[in-house]
């Protein structure tokens, strides 16, 4: 049966997307969860992007151990040479890099004749070649390039070397169809080209990112680029729960096997989810809230004479246990790490041990813990580890009403020293963040965007406070938990503002 790898890039083409930024912390619970489920190949980040970039690439690549670890270059030495240093510690390294073959961006961004970019991609496929035992290369803008010129950049990729050669849709520009012609032309017209990887990488722009992707692979292509919940550059890339998910549903149409397994898809898509701090569309396929509902009366007596009236694949199938009461006041420290580790979740002792602190502290005020409070701890301490040191909250009190001005006093701890400050505000929240505002310094800022949740059911319910606090062209996420809402709220700012 024919096989597809799947290519991770939720680290590095899913975060260029605006809002979508994630640190350190954050990556490395991706990442180990994407190992978890078997995806062959994390795109970890753009070294060269940033420090933060290169960190990050350079930490995951010594952490996984059973996936392949890319960093993106441009066809540079510079930017091969930091893909190599970032990567190089990996099990299985590989360095990606690209370069534009498409009139318009060979014309307007590069400034480079058609013969000045062949060469390049010799050059440069080569150099990076002489340093990491697999290197991808990517024509940027591909399915706008004219065919026989893109034939002729494969070409030189696989002559100087290159495993894998990737066709990107990089605008989002093509259809089903135009997509399968470009793979079959290539197979056709490239000598040598059933020695490589040939890899796809779609764009959503007009919602065919997975149906171009799956349209390539039946044309012979065995690589192909996705992100978790299709997060991405504009409308996103292909939404790799519903390529996998697709083949596992279709075998018929697609007789296509791939590593990863089904089962984690939901867990590691709420994780995504949940520390870029959105919820999922409710209709999202696969992983979207309402994917396995049955509100529609005719609909519910079908699915409960049998399920496979309106139900195409199981939840099950994709790790979706219907939000159930996992664990209580008597559960033991092995039951919540069994737990989280089945959600994803990858702790060291002394993280397991504050989380397991904080489970306890919740399971006074809240009678029964779900899956959901659980994920809602363990994304909270990736939060508080990336603002480790910093401000602490030490308390606060509000007075509000709909007759007063809403007044605040918050007093926050930083290096052991206790300082305090008191602010007015159009409502409780509006105080407290003027008064967190006046208690830590920071550069000119302003708030992006403010959310309240609560995570699971019940009046005793969690709330989760999400802040985007916009600096510049930075943008950060704070987050607070707790039954409290005025305290979450005032727990997502003081984390946003430390990482600030
Ligand atoms: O969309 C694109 O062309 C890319 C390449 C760098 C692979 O992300
Ligand atoms: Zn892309």
């Amino acid at each position: 049966m024919q096989s597809v790898r799947i290519f991770d890039t939720t680290l590095r083409d899913g975060e260029q997307a605006p809002g979508c930024s994630m640190d350190l912390a954050e990556k490395i619970e991706i990442a180990q969860a994407l190992e978890r489920m078997k995806v062959d190949v994390i795109e970890a980040g753009f070294a060269i992007a940033s420090q933060g970039d290169f960190n990050s690439v350079q930490t995951i690549a010594k952490t996984l151990k059973n996936c392949a670890v890319a960093s993106l270059a441009r066809a540079t030495q510079k930017d091969i040479d930091a893909a190599w240093e970032a990567v190089k510690g990996a099990k299985y390294p590989l360095i990606h890099t690209f370069l534009a073959t498409s009139p318009t961006h060979m014309q307007y961004k590069l400034k480079m004749s058609e013969q000045e970019v062949l060469d390049a991609i010799s050059d440069m496929v080569a150099y990076a070649r002489n340093l990491a035992p697999e290197v991808e290369f990517s024509a940027e803008d591909a399915m706008r390039s004219d065919p026989a010129f893109l034939a002729k950049a494969v070409d030189r990729a696989i002559r100087a070397g290159a495993k894998v050669v990737n066709i990107p849709d990089t605008v989002g520009y093509a259809t089903p169809a135009e997509m399968a012609k470009t793979i079959r032309y290539l197979k056709e017209n490239v000598e040598n080209c059933d020695t490589v990887t040939l890899s796809v990488h779609c764009h959503n722009d007009l919602g065919l990112a997975v149906a171009n992707s799956l349209a390539a692979v039946m044309a012979g292509a065995s690589q192909v680029e996705c992100t978790i919940n299709g997060i991405g550059e504009r409308a996103g890339n292909a939404a790799l729960e519903e390529l996998v998910m697709a083949m596992h549903t279709r075998p018929d149409l697609y007789p296509i096997v791939c590593n990863v397994d089904t089962t984690r898809i939901s867990p590691v898509s709420r994780m995504v989810y949940s520390i870029l701090g959105v919820n999922a569309p409710i209709n999202k396929a696969v992983v979207g809230q309402n994917a396995f509902a049955h509100e529609a009366g005719i609909h519910q007596h079908g699915v409960m004479a049998n399920r496979a009236t309106y139900e195409i694949m199981t939840p099950e199938s994709i790790g979706l246990m219907q939000n159930r009461m996992v664990l209580g006041k008597h559960s033991g420290r092995h039951a919540v790490e069994e737990r989280l580790n089945a959600l994803g979740y990858t702790l060291e002792k002394a993280e397991l041990d504050q989380l397991f602190d904080r489970f306890k502290d919740l399971c006074d005020r809240k009678k029964t813990i779900t899956d959901f409070d659980l994920e809602a701890l363990a994304v909270h301490r990736l939060s508080a580890e990336s603002a480790k040191t910093g401000y602490k909250l030490e308390r606060f009190t509000v007075n509000s009403g709909n007759y007063v001005t809403s007044n605040a006093v918050v007093s926050v701890l930083c290096n052991g020293e206790r300082t305090e400050e008191v602010a007015m505000g159009d409502g409780p929240v509006d105080a407290v963040f003027n008064a967190v505002d006046k208690l830590i310094p920071a550069p000119p800022h302003s708030l992006d965007d403010y959310a309240i949740q609560t995570i699971s059911e019940g009046k005793d319910a969690q709330g989760e406070a999400i802040v985007k606090i916009r600096c510049g062209d930075r943008v950060v996420t704070g987050r607070g938990l707790s039954t409290d809402v005025i305290e979450a709220s005032v727990l997502a700012y003081i984390n946003g503002m430390n990482k600030l």
